[in-house]
């Protein structure tokens, strides 16, 4: 099971992960949130994290 993991601190809310990996991101208060770490493939949560304008968001196998 991937750790995932959004920085509060450094995000901006742009969107993006979620756009990419819905199952596995939500926006609450115009942030992101880790709702569900096994919501979507290994590959695209990677693509989500390398998407973030930020580097907001950490993955660990
Ligand atoms: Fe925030 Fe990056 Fe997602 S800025 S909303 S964690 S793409």
């Amino acid at each position: 099971m991937a750790k995932v993991s959004v920085d509060q601190a450094t995000c901006i809310g742009c969107e993006v992960c979620v756009d990419t990996a819905p199952d596995v991101f939500e926006m609450v208060d115009g942030k992101a949130q880790v709702k569900n770490p096994d919501g979507a493939s290994i590959d695209v949560i990677k693509e989500a994290a390398e998407a973030c304008p930020t580097e907001s968001i950490k993955v660990e196998e």
